[in-house]
């Protein structure tokens, strides 16, 4: 199965060296077992929907017998990671769902396992602002961060440790994901600046709620 841009992107993102490697919401699973193949971590796939993980189960076990000790099939609420089992360094991804289900995510994890050095490897649909703040408030770190467009859509993809002198600090609408190094690249994020301070700018213009702060943050970034 090929995976999607955003999949193979938010791919590269993972480093070597985890020991456990959890693929939350992982739907059909794609990017765990490309994980699989490429890294020696123990990849847990994790989803709410049990038809959803009956089906992998059986897929993994025809596709990857020879390394079944490998990989693991949990179906679970992602709020409920079974973390404290495991020792080593764990990574913890979160791709396709909204950023403000993200949010709470990260803040249940964080605050049932706040002794653990997790890394989070995030990729929302959307409220990233939002989850930027909450990742600010919680005082992780940023280790790396990527945008991709797909299908018309942009996505961040942020790089992120509990443990606060991993990285630099979070910027609250992002910092490496403004530095283009093809032109492809700067129209991207030049459409991507464009896209959410207009999205910004209707809200404020139709709704009660006061997003000027928001609109002031994304101002400020220079391309
Ligand atoms: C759109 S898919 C995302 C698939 C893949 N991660 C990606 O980025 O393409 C969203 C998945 O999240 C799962 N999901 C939603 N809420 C969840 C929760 N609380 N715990 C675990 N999985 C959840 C859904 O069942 C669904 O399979």
């Amino acid at each position: 199965m090929k995976l999607s841009k955003r999949l193979t992107q938010i791919k590269q993102l993972v480093a070597p060296g985890y020991s456990h490697i959890w693929d939350c919401c992982c739907d059909h699973g794609h990017l765990g077992a490309a994980l699989l193949s490429q890294h020696s971590a123990q990849i847990h796939f994790v989803d709410i929907v049990p038809t959803l993980i009956t089906e992998l189960e059986s897929r993994l076990q025809q596709h990857y017998p020879d390394i079944a000790e490998r990989w693991t099939t949990h179906c679970l609420d992602v709020a409920a990671l079974p973390l404290e089992q495991h020792s080593g360094r764990q990574l913890i991804i979160i791709a396709g769902v909204g950023g403000d289900l993200i949010q709470q995510f990260v803040q249940t994890i964080q605050q049932q396992h706040p002794h653990l050095n997790l890394d989070f490897l995030l990729c929302p649909v959307r409220h990233q602002f939002a989850l930027r703040q909450t990742l600010i408030e919680l005082n992780f770190s940023s280790k790396n961060e990527a945008l991709i467009e797909e299908n018309q859509r942009f996505y961040e993809i942020m790089l992120v440790s509990a443990d606060n002198n991993a990285g630099t600090s979070i910027s609250p609408v992002g910092e490496a994901l403004w530095q283009a190094d093809s032109d492809e690249q700067r129209d991207n994020i030049q459409r991507y600046l464009h896209t959410t301070l207009n999205h910004y700018q209707r809200m404020q213009q139709g709704s009660s709620v006061d997003v000027s702060h928001i609109i002031e943050a994304y101002r400020s970034v220079s391309i």
